[in-house]
């Protein structure tokens, strides 16, 4: 497994571009299956998981053909060859979940493999199990898969989610399109990837109102269409990188950053002393003058503080004056990275869902193993900002979801690089 090798050398400046985002495309992706006609997407990240949300895709019968270096993605469901979808590639990736919402609608009947546990929690699937039923559908466990038929086809209903899951919303608001009447989705996530996905369904012929609000009202249609449709940017890479100047000082320019998608991120950031500024291509990140100073962070669904970027402010406050103390509030064990950066001589008290920072003058490079993708950014963040070389072993998960990290970092002069094993 890969490694990747950081040394500290000081401020960071320069420009980065910010790609399509990972979790909008693996939505979208599944869409395809929704319609006879092509799917195209621009602006598709250059990802391990949208290899493999093609290769699930294709094996379900749909054509997937990567163009321009994997920004363009082509897709044609003509037929559905079958409607299983199988262990052995939804083990790989939790998001495989969202071809059952699609294929319920198209095909009448799913039997997708429950994709198990993982690093950061046990990530159930009740939510989506429940909502399902809601349209009608019938659904039992069975082998380790989830067998859903709806005979006679979904049919429109009002129900509210439990809890605000974001891939519940995207595999509701997509089974829903193609059901008979009018389903009235309450309690439904509102990130910027959900209303993504509307904005394509809407260009391929469905009848969807409330995207980015938390009742989501769908009209069932007979048919989609083809469409094309750009990926919307990547927040989680643009927060990330938004940290990059603020842990190691300089100036960096993200193109194609939008503060709106990340408000309660860019709050945060002001009040630990970062400046960041919207220009005609994007946003400019900056630290002021002298230490970050600590600031406390909640994990939120949107528009609140995404879970998503928590590792990577941990990594900032690691180094900040005072002490933050950090609530994840989404997934019950995402503080992996927290022995991590200890190895470095960070000072986190873990207890439950909280973990306090004691903000120390700098870290000290350390060999480190990544646990998960978000937990693997932070340590190279955190290596990037410390004396001495860092090691992070075990990176695969990175690959999952952010392309090309070391040519990205490296062109604002960041020492960083790959040792292939
Ligand atoms: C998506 C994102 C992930 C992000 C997460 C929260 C994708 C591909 N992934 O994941 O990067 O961290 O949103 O912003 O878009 N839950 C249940 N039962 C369910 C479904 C979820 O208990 O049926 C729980 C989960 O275990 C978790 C919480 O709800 O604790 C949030 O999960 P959810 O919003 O569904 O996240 P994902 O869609 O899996």
């Amino acid at each position: 497994m890969d490694s990747i090798i950081v040394t500290g050398n000081g401020p960071l400046n320069g420009t980065i571009p910010i790609a399509g985002a990972k979790n909008a495309c693996l939505t979208l992706m599944p869409a395809t299956l929704l319609s006879d006609e092509p799917l195209t997407l621009t602006n598709a990240p250059r990802l391990s998981d949208i290899k493999t949300m093609s290769e699930l895709l294709r094996s379900l019968g749909a054509e997937v053909t990567s163009m321009q270096d994997g920004q363009v993605l082509a897709m044609s469901s003509h037929t559905i060859a079958t409607t299983k979808a199988d262990y052995e590639i939804v083990r790989k990736m939790r998001a495989s979940n969202l071809v059952l919402g699609p294929l319920l609608a198209r095909e009448h009947e799913a039997v997708v493999s429950l994709p198990g546990g993982c690093a950061i929690g046990a990530r159930p699937m009740d939510i989506h199990i429940t909502a399902l039923e809601a349209l009608g559908a019938e659904i039992e466990l069975k082998d380790g898969y989830l067998h859903a038929k709806a005979p006679g086809g979904l049919k429109g209903a009002t129900h509210e989610l439990r809890f605000a899951s974001v891939g519940a919303t995207e595999n509701v608001v997509m089974a829903a399109t193609l059901a008979k009447g009018t389903t009235v989705l309450k309690n439904a996530a509102r990130e910027p990837e959900i209303v993504d996905l509307v904005h394509c369904l809407r260009k391929m012929g469905a009848q969807i109102e409330g995207e980015g609000t938390s009742t989501i009202t769908i009209q069932g249609v007979d048919r989609l269409h083809g469409a094309t449709h750009p990926v919307v940017t990547d927040r989680i890479e643009l927060g990330t990188y938004m940290l990059a100047p603020a842990i190691c000082g300089g100036e960096v320019e993200l193109l194609g950053g939008r503060i709106d998608l990340l408000e309660a991120f860019c709050e945060k950031l002001d009040a630990a002393g970062i400046s960041v500024e919207e220009t005609e291509k994007g946003l400019k990140v900056a630290r002021k003058n002298g230490r970050v100073k600590a600031v406390d962070v909640v994990t939120e669904p949107f528009p609140g503080f995404p879970t998503d970027l928590q590792a990577q402010m941990m990594a900032l406050m690691c180094t900040a004056e005072g002490t933050a103390v950090l609530e994840e509030k989404i997934f019950e064990n995402r503080f992996m990275h927290a022995p991590e950066l200890m190895r470095m001589g960070a000072s986190i008290e873990v207890q439950g869902g909280t973990a306090t920072v004691h903000g120390v003058e700098r870290l000290k490079g350390a060999p480190v193993m990544a646990t998960d993708l978000r937990a693997s950014i932070s340590l190279i963040l955190a290596g990037l900002a410390a004396e001495g070389e860092t090691i992070v072993n075990r990176v695969y998960h990175l690959d999952r979801g952010y392309e090309r990290v070391e040519e990205k970092l490296g062109a604002l002069g960041a020492k960083i690089e790959r040792v292939k094993s």
